[in-house]
């Protein structure tokens, strides 16, 4: 385990150390570097220091040039325009900083320095109900911050705040005592689509009656205090409810092929214990205060059309506890017991205020210090082709299970389409890695807070910024090591590289920043960005340099190398985003 320095960084620090060299005035001036298409990297950052400094900005520029010290990494470098300088590096070091990157099982990805704990709310859906798009959004952009802020050395913790919890439930547990038959299974073996029927069909039939029977009713609302008392039968009731819904919400966390644990399965339920001291301690700091009879906390700037103060409602007046309550209960415990340092919430824009509220009343309790950072990770709407919130033609909610199916039968038809020697068990298990790729990538290849459109026909389009190409530039790679045979893959820094090799290198370069910078930012768009850019720099590379007819056999091994770490650097970019690369396509 080695963390290689990018070519970038080591051009920055030259240029630095010229800076002051020439300059010692300066300071530490931070000279700009940028990638840049006239050269491989420009430097903008002398001219703001001229300014400062009174100077002609070429001389300054020239006068840095000769200040920097002969050295292997630095080719070229023009002064340009008002004071820019291009930089050229030379071919001999990227050919030698990717040879490092290939000898480290991480590409020489560093560790973040100064990682922490993250706890990491996501994929979230509700107890009895069927999960929608809205759903597999956090499900899809959590699974791929975990897995980036872990391979950035980050300690993750993974909490799945289900809605296992409220009114609704004395409903449904009212009704399943009523026909206690309607949770029980034909077969020992239950299904995730059955399970989620039985329960959609009991809650259809819970709220029917419910409705339009007023003594139900009653019997349902005295349901909801027997559960809040803990009332061991009617416990047992709900934990039915929550056992058969886990049951669903895993066969479809399986289907997109996630890995969530039971354990990190923390619903609103696990903070009930919790919940009377967090209004208790809001209510004695005066943080929170009674108002008609419901336990409110007040905001200077939210307020509501009318023009009074919305509050954060803690507790309503009718004792019963909601929604923040239990989110307050779950930064205390995920703050004082799991030791975070960044609470992080990949939940829908829609709760924006709902989360400004809550962490605003947990930093006025004491429970948010300086030490710990809250963020909402915000996710837009899921579209449809019309450009509307995402439904059936009837108006509905469109099941999850429903989309992903499809997804995966249309990806089967164009694997089928261009399979040459798989078989039907392998086109089944490749359309499913590249329907569900496809699915994962349109939701994480646009910024997250942006709404998209969830067009199944452009996601599994061979052509453009989709799963399936990064995936055919993948197996592509494979094919060509294949047929390499004695051939192997050898760094050779001694030759000069094509243009389109360079391109190709110096983006390979870019890798561990680029993962820092997703990191850093919660933004796993940016890594499926670079991806896409790998592919194409690759394909061009591919088009205008032949690697098994290259000329010489060391041209063949270096060629051979940079086509295995593309392919290596994909396939981690890609398990980063939690999507697979088959072999062969
Ligand atoms: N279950 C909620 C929903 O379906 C999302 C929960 C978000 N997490 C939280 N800590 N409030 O919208």
């Amino acid at each position: 385990m080695a963390s290689v320095p990018s070519l970038a960084s080591t051009v920055q620090q030259r240029l630095a150390e010229g800076l002051s060299a020439a300059l010692p005035e300066a300071g530490s001036a931070d000279p700009l570097l940028r990638r840049s298409d006239r050269a491989d990297f420009q430097a903008n950052g002398i001219l703001a220091l001229a300014k400062q400094l009174k100077g002609n900005p070429r001389e300054l520029a020239a006068k840095v040039v000769g200040a920097i010290p002969a050295n292997d990494v630095l080719g070229e470098i023009e002064v340009s325009g008002p004071g820019f300088l291009n930089i050229t590096v030379t071919d001999a070091a990227i050919v030698r900083t990717l040879a490092a990157r290939a000898a480290d099982d991480r590409l020489g990805v560093p560790f973040n320095e100064s990682a922490g704990t993250t706890v990491i709310d996501y994929a979230q859906p509700n107890v009895a109900k069927e999960m929608h798009v809205g759903h597999l959004r956090s499900a899809v952009i959590g699974a791929a911050m975990v897995e980036i802020l872990e391979f950035t050395g980050e300690k993750v913790v993974r909490r799945h705040h289900i809605g296992d919890w409220g009114t609704q439930f004395g409903m449904l547990i009212q009704y399943l005592e009523e026909h206690p038959h309607e949770l029980d299974h034909k077969d020992a073996e239950v299904t995730g689509e059955e399970a989620m029927s039985n329960l959609d069909r009991l809650y259809k039939a819970a709220r029917r009656l419910f409705d339009a029977d007023e003594e139900f009713k009653t019997r349902a609302r005295r349901r909801v205090v027997d559960l809040q008392a803990g009332d061991p039968g009617t416990l047992a009731t709900w934990q039915r409810f929550v056992d058969e819904s886990k049951i669903y919400f895993f066969s479809v966390f399986e289907k997109l092929d996630m890995d969530i644990r039971d354990e990190d399965i923390v619903g609103e339920s696990g903070y009930n214990d919790m919940l009377n001291e967090t209004c208790r301690l809001l209510e004695e700091s005066g943080v929170a205060v009674r108002s008609e009879g419901a336990l409110c906390v007040f905001f200077d700037d939210i307020k509501g059309p009318d023009g009074n103060p919305t509050p954060l409602i803690v507790q309503k007046s009718d004792g019963g506890f909601g929604y923040a309550a239990t989110d307050l209960s779950a930064i205390r415990d995920r703050v004082q017991n799991l030791k975070a340092s960044t609470l992080l919430y990949v939940v829908d824009a829609r709760q924006a205020l709902h989360f400004r509220m809550v962490f605003e009343t947990a930093r006025r309790a004491g429970w948010l210090n300086e030490d710990v950072k809250a963020v909402q990770l915000a996710f837009g709407t899921v579209l449809g082709k019309d450009g509307k919130p995402f439904k059936t033609r009837e108006g509905e909610t469109v099941r999850l299970v429903d989309l992903l199916d499809e997804a995966i039968d249309r990806a089967s038809a164009v694997v089928r389409e261009k399979a040459q020697d798989l078989t039907e068990d392998e086109i089944a298990e490749r359309g499913a890695q590249v329907g569900i790729g496809a699915v994962k990538y349109a939701d994480l290849s646009t910024s997250a807070a942006r709404d998209y459109k969830f067009d199944l026909d452009q996601m599994v389009s061979l052509n453009g910024d989709t799963s399936v190409y990064l995936q055919y530039a993948y197996a592509r790679i494979q094919s060509i090591l294949r047929k390499a045979g004695d051939a192997k893959p050898a760094a050779h820094p001694e030759l000069a590289l094509a243009p389109s090799e360079r391109a190709l290198g110096l983006h390979l370069d870019a890798f561990g920043e680029l993962v820092a910078e997703t990191a850093a930012e919660y933004a796993p768009h940016k890594l499926a960005s670079y991806l896409y850019q790998l592919a194409s720099l690759y394909t061009t590379f591919y088009s205008e340099c032949p690697v098994l007819k290259a000329d010489t056999a060391e041209q063949v091994e270096n060629r051979l190398f940079l086509c295995e770490l593309t392919a290596r650097t994909l396939h981690r970019g890609m398990a980063l985003l939690g999507i697979r690369t088959p072999e062969r396509l």
